[in-house]
């Protein structure tokens, strides 16, 4: 069976102000009635192919991932608690530690992104199928989405020649590449995004990592080895993690190993990492506009409100994105939904 390992440690900053510090988006219901982390668990619920789920995230989350654990009636295999946030191949590396322990170093691994919207139909499980085939041939299998924009947040996949199990080989993995570069690989065509979804045996990515990112695998490995346990709640040795660098896997190990796979995939998926995102996957009336909660739009087109709260009025815009919280209140362009992480940065400095 694979063991899925849900990453939910994230900030999710750019969708400010319902994605918080406190409660960042990947624990938010955006669409549909369970929260993005929630629908992550159900992806990987069928018992038939999946072990419990090990779920790995801050410690100031501990409480966050057990409760909408709980509520889905989803049993973990254990929720390991980082103390410091140090990016995602740390976070990879003390997973694989863990799962080889409790699995076995052959255990295959879905290391999943807690904070996507997926559409899990045949086509979706007929990719883990052929992904579970080639993870067990010892690759590091990625699941390729073709490209629709030339999007400078995602990793980039140079698709290569097709594999015996149906996969194909990666010739170059590009994270989160300039522009320029990303305009020109859209063109050029044989590239496919990175869907942030990985399967490889534990063994596997842990003998990679001590490769390329020697550091971090250290660092996870003695703060697995020196972790104490409290009910399912594993939390990892201060100390020991700390002392991995801040680094992410893509960067770490996808773009180094010469011994990556890509399973290009058609299923749908949106990353949902910024608010333009919300407003493309949400149901657009005939305006073009996207609205949810206490809203009423006037003479207003193709733009996103969201009220959790107050009654929101809008009127005479085109484009936009209006979103109230609880407790604070963002407008601006969807155009320049990117840089809404920048704006978070400025409003934390000013306190
Ligand atoms: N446990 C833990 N600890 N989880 C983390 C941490 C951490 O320090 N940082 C991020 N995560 C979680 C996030 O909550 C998310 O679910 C997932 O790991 C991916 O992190 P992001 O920060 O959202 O990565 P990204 O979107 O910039 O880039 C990745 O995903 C893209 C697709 O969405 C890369 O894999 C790209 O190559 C990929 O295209
Ligand atoms: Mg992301």
């Amino acid at each position: 069976k694979i063991i899925p390992v849900v990453m939910a440690g994230g900030k999710g900053t750019r969708l400010w102000p319902l994605s918080r510090a406190s409660a960042p988006k990947q624990f938010i219901q955006f669409v549909g009635e369970q929260t993005l982390f929630q629908s992550t668990l159900s992806r990987v619920s069928d018992k038939a192919l999946y072990e419990a789920p090990v779920v790995i995230t801050n410690e100031d989350f501990r409480f966050l991932v057990a409760e909408q654990a709980r509520e889905l009636g989803v049993k973990l295999s254990g929720i390991l608690l980082e103390p410091a946030a140090r990016n995602t191949a740390p976070a990879v590396a003390a997973a694989a530690a863990f799962a080889a322990d409790k699995f076995g170093e052959d255990a295959v691994l879905q290391v999943l992104a807690s904070d996507h919207e997926i559409t899990a139909g045949e086509d979706y499980f007929e990719a883990i199928r052929i992904a579970r085939e080639t993870a067990l041939s010892g690759k590091l299998v990625t699941f390729g989405i073709k490209p629709t924009e030339p999007a400078t947040g995602y990793g980039y996949i140079e698709i290569g020649e097709k594999l015996a199990t149906g996969a194909c080989e990666v010739k170059r993995f590009v994270e989160k590449p300039a522009l320029p570069d990303a305009q020109k690989m859209v063109a050029a065509g044989g590239f496919a995004w990175n869907s942030g979804i990985f399967m490889f045996m534990a063994a596997q990515v842990l003998h990679e990592m001590s490769r390329f990112a020697p550091e971090v695998e250290k660092a996870a490995r003695a703060a697995v080895a020196t972790a104490a346990s409290d009910l399912d709640f594993i939390r990892l040795d201060a100390e020991a993690f700390s002392a991995s660098p801040d680094i992410s896997v893509d960067y770490a190990i996808m773009e180094r190993t010469a011994n990556a796979a890509v399973v290009p995939s058609s299923f749908l998926w949106s990353d949902l990492g910024s608010w333009d995102a919300v407003w493309k996957l949400g149901a657009r009336d005939d305006a073009g506009n996207v609205a949810s909660g206490n809203a009423t739009l006037v003479n207003t087109r193709n733009s996103l409100v969201m009220s959790r709260t107050s009654h929101l009025a809008v009127q005479g815009l085109e484009g936009v994105a209006v979103i109230a919280s609880e407790d604070a209140v963002y407008v601006g362009r969807l155009e320049d939904s990117q840089q809404v992480g920048t704006l978070v940065k400025q409003l934390a400095a000013m306190k």
